[in-house]
C-alpha cells in the first residue's frame, strides 16, 4: 500500500514543504470528517496536469461512510469530476445542489481547495494566532501570549498574499441516507465544519509549526465546546458537559467564560495557569490538561479564523481520568519493583561485607576460605539484582551479568595462573527467574575451573553460549588439570556442585553434565529450556 509520500513523489509536483503541509493536514483532518459527518478524499493534480490522484482518505467516526472501498491511489481525468476542477480553477469551495445517487445512496458532494500558507508570506493576514506562526504552538508553554493578544485585533483582509500556493482539493462526501432533522449538536458540528473548511481554503488549517500530537488528542465525539470570540461557551455537547460536571461544575456551561470557569474549578487556590487560560480562551491551537476532584480532562483548542478574523474557537474535551490513573499505577509499580531490587542488592552487599569481616578474623584457613566463597556467592546474586534495579522490566541483558561474573572469577584466580576467561556467543535478554540462578551457577563453575583446573598453571577458560528460540546451551570449558580420578557428579557431596545441580535441574528444569574435555581439562555442559520467551 503506497503512502501519501510515495504517491505524491511519484505522481505529483509537490515539493517537500508542500508534502509537509499535506502530512499535517492529514494527521488532523479527522476533525473535519467528524464535524462534517462526511468522507474526505484528498486529490492532488497529476504532474502532467491531465487529472487527479487520490493520496489520502478519511471516514467519519460520527456517521456512515460513502466509500466502503479504499480509493487511495485512484486517478481520475480532468473533466470527470467537475466539482474538483472548479474548486481548483476558481480557488473556492464548491457545493453541489442536488445529491448524487451514483453510489446507490444519496450523497452530497462538496470540494475544498487546499491552500498552503507561507509562514513568511502574507497568507497569515492579520491573525497572529490562528495561522502558522512559527513558535506559536511549538512553544507549548506560555511564551507566546503576546501573539495571542495580537489575534484579538482583526487584521487586514486576506487578500492576494505573496505566499499563496494551492496544493490540491478535498472532496467531502456526505451520506444523506441517514440524515434526520438536525439537532443542535449537528447544526453546531456542521457550522464548525464549514468554518474549518474555509480555514483549509485560506491556508489557516492545519496549524503549521504545531508539534505533532503523539498522544491521541481528543476527538469530536469525546466532547466538543464552541466558543465565541470572547471565550464564552455558545454550545456544549453532552459529553463535554458531563466532563465538566465531573470536574465539579454545577452551574450552566453555556454562556460561561470557559477560562475563568475552568480555573475556578481546577485552580481555585492557585495563581492563574496561563496555559489553561490561553487554551480555554481559544486564542491559540494548543492542548492542556486540567484536574479537579480526581477527574482529569484534556482540552484542545482549535481557533476558528475565517476571512481574516477570529470568529471563535472549538474546544475538544476528553475525560482521561482512567487513562492517567492506569499510567500512574503502572509507573509506580515499575518504580517500586526497581526500588525493591535496589534494596535487595544493598542488603546482599551488607551480608557480603559482614561475611568478609568475619573471614578476616578467622585463623583457620579452611574456615576463612569457606567464608570468602560465601562472599562471592552472595555477590553474584547481588549483581543480578543490581542489573534488575536499572531496568523497568523483570528481565535483564544477561551478557552484562555474565561478563561481571566472569571478571569476578578471574580476580580470584591465583596470580601465577593468570587466567583470562572469555565469553563466546551471547545470552541475550533473560527473565529474572532464570538470570538469578544462572548467575550463581556460572559463579560456581568458573570458580571450580579457576580453583581446581587452573590453579597450578595458566590456561584457557571459556564460557561458550548458544541461544535458540526455546533453549540456552552453555559450556564452561577449561584446559586445566582435569577432573580427579573416579569423579562422579551424582555422588559428589561437596557444596559447590550440589548448588549447581539443585539450581540447574531443580530450579531451571535443565540438564547438566560434567566431563573431561577432549585435549585435556574439564567441560561442563548446561542445557536450559526457555519457556515462553
Ligand atoms: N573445572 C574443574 N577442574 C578440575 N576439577 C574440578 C573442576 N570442577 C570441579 N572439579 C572437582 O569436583 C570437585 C567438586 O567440586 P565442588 O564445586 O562441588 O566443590 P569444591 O569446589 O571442592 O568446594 P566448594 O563447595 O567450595 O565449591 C572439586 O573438588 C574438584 O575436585
Ligand atoms: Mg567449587
Amino acid at each position: 500500500m503506497p503512502t501519501l509520500s510515495d504517491l505524491a513523489v511519484r505522481h505529483t509536483a509537490l515539493d517537500d514543504a508542500d508534502l509537509e503541509w499535506m502530512h499535517s493536514l492529514v494527521s488532523d483532518w479527522q476533525l473535519l470528517a467528524d464535524l462534517s459527518f462526511a468522507d474526505l478524499i484528498l486529490w492532488i493534480p497529476l504532474k502532467d496536469g491531465s487529472g487527479w490522484i487520490a493520496v489520502a482518505q478519511m471516514r467519519p467516526t460520527t456517521g456512515p461512510t460513502v466509500y466502503h472501498d479504499d480509493v487511495v491511489g485512484t486517478t481520475i481525468a480532468r473533466g470527470e469530476r467537475e466539482l474538483i476542477d472548479t474548486a481548483w480553477d476558481e480557488r473556492r469551495i464548491c457545493r453541489e445542489g442536488d445529491p448524487d445517487w451514483s453510489t446507490g445512496v444519496p450523497v452530497r458532494e462538496e470540494t475544498i481547495p487546499v491552500r498552503r500558507a507561507d509562514p513568511a508570506g502574507g497568507a497569515l493576514g492579520g491573525c497572529a494566532s490562528g495561522g502558522p506562526v512559527p513558535g506559536g504552538l511549538a512553544s507549548g508553554g506560555s511564551a507566546s501570549v503576546g501573539a495571542a493578544n495580537g489575534a484579538a485585533s482583526v487584521g487586514p483582509a486576506n487578500g492576494a498574499a505573496p505566499g499563496q500556493r494551492y496544493l490540491g482539493v478535498i472532496q467531502r462526501s456526505t451520506n444523506l441516507s441517514s440524515a434526520r432533522t438536525p439537532s443542535r449538536l449537528e447544526l453546531t458540528y456542521l457550522q464548525s465544519a464549514s468554518d474549518l473548511a474555509q480555514m483549509v481554503a485560506e491556508g489557516r488549517f492545519p496549524f503549521s509549526g504545531a508539534e505533532p500530537i503523539l498522544v491521541r488528542s481528543p476527538r469530536v465525539g469525546d466532547g466538543l465546546l464552541r466558543l465565541d470570540r470572547a471565550g464564552r461557551v455558545t454550545y456544549a455537547s453532552p459529553n463535554a458537559l458531563s466532563a465538566y460536571r465531573r470536574l465539579g461544575l454545577t452551574a450552566d456551561l453555556v454562556g460561561a467564560e470557559l477560562g475563568r470557569t475552568t480555573a475556578t474549578l481546577c485552580y481555585a487556590d492557585e495563581p492563574i495557569n496561563e496555559n489553561l487560560m490561553i487554551v480555554a480562551s481559544g486564542r491559540e491551537p494548543r492542548e492542556t490538561e486540567v484536574e479537579a476532584g480526581g477527574t482529569v480532562v484534556q482540552l484542545r483548542a482549535i481557533p476558528l479564523v475565517v476571512g481574516g478574523g477570529r470568529i471563535g474557537a472549538l474546544v475538544l474535551i476528553r475525560d482521561v481520568t482512567e487513562l492517567r490513573r492506569r499510567e500512574r499505577e503502572l509507573m509506580t509499580k515499575d518504580a517500586t519493583i526497581r526500588e525493591i531490587h535496589h534494596r535487595v542488592k544493598n542488603n546482599l552487599q551488607t551480608v557480603a561485607a559482614l561475611l568478609r569481616l568475619q573471614a578476616r578474623r578467622l585463623q583457620v584457613p579452611e574456615g576463612r576460605e569457606a567464608l570468602e566463597e560465601a562472599v562471592r556467592r552472595v555477590g553474584s546474586i547481588a549483581i543480578v539484582h543490581e542489573t534488575l534495579s536499572h531496568t523497568p522490566e523483570e528481565q535483564v541483558d544477561f551478557d552484562d551479568i555474565a561478563d561481571r561474573v566472569i571478571a569476578m572469577a578471574s580476580e580470584v584466580s591465583a596470580p601465577e595462573a593468570q587466567v583470562v576467561p572469555r565469553r563466546v556467543g551471547t545470552f541475550g535478554v533473560l527473565k529474572s527467574e532464570i538470570a538469578t540462578p544462572l548467575a550463581m551457577v556460572l559463579t560456581e563453575l568458573l570458580q571450580n575451573a579457576v580453583q581446581h583446573g587452573l590453579a597450578q598453571r595458566p590456561g584457557r577458560l571459556q564460557v561458550i553460549v548458544s541461544r535458540e528460540a526455546d533453549r540456552l546451551d552453555v559450556i564452561v570449558s577449561d584446559d586445566g588439570a582435569g577432573l580427579p580420578e573416579g569423579f562422579d557428579l551424582e555422588s559428589s557431596t561437596s557444596l559447590g556442585l550440589q548448588i549447581v545441580r539443585t539450581l540447574v535441574v531443580g530450579e531451571l528444569s535443565g540438564r547438566l553434565a560434567i566431563e573431561p574435555r577432549q585435549g585435556g581439562g574439564t567441560e561442563v555442559t548446561l542445557a536450559i529450556p526457555l519457556p515462553g520467551t
